[in-house]
């Protein structure tokens, strides 16, 4: 079936069932690798994108729920909190691998545009997001450092 939906700010259309999972959907169709799969099942965050302007998991989303509606990835975030998180990010240098950031870097965006700035609630958040090689002390580090 036809799905149509708006991926980083562009109206499109892809052709699969409505079943597919998004984070499928934004890899394998419409060729936008920086979401990354990690557990495929909601639990390590690697697959975080904005739908609707809240952070998501993809591979938990079908393309059928995301029709219609607006998912920003990695490849199109963009606004002030954008620049400040990733600036933020190169100050304290944040990525080892890099496999997990893209899905941090949502995750961050998403929360501080949100208005959470303060270290309980970026704790609970981001410890959502998990990283194998551990940068846990410099990704919360970051995130304080962009809220400021
Ligand atoms: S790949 Fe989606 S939460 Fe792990
Ligand atoms: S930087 Fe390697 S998994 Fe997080």
């Amino acid at each position: 079936m036809a799905i149509t939906l708006t991926i980083n700010g562009t109206p499109t259309t892809l052709e699969a069932e409505g079943d597919m999972p998004l984070l499928w959907a934004l890899r394998d169709l419409a060729g936008l690798t920086g979401t990354k799969f990690g557990c495929g099942a909601g639990h390590c965050g690697a697959c975080t994108v904005h739908l609707d302007g809240e952070a998501a998991r993809a591979c938990s989303v079908t393309l059928e729920e995301a029709a219609g509606r607006s998912i920003v990835t990695i490849e199109g975030v963009t606004g002030a909190t954008a620049s400040k998180v990733q600036d933020a990010w190169l100050r304290h240098q944040v990525a080892q691998c890099g496999y997990c950031q893209p899905g941090q870097i949502m995750t961050a965006i998403a929360l501080l545009e949100a208005g959470y700035g303060d270290a309980e609630t970026v704790e609970a958040v981001m410890s959502g997001n998990l990283c194998r090689c551990a940068t846990y002390l410099r990704i919360r580090a970051a995130v304080l450092d962009a809220a400021i």
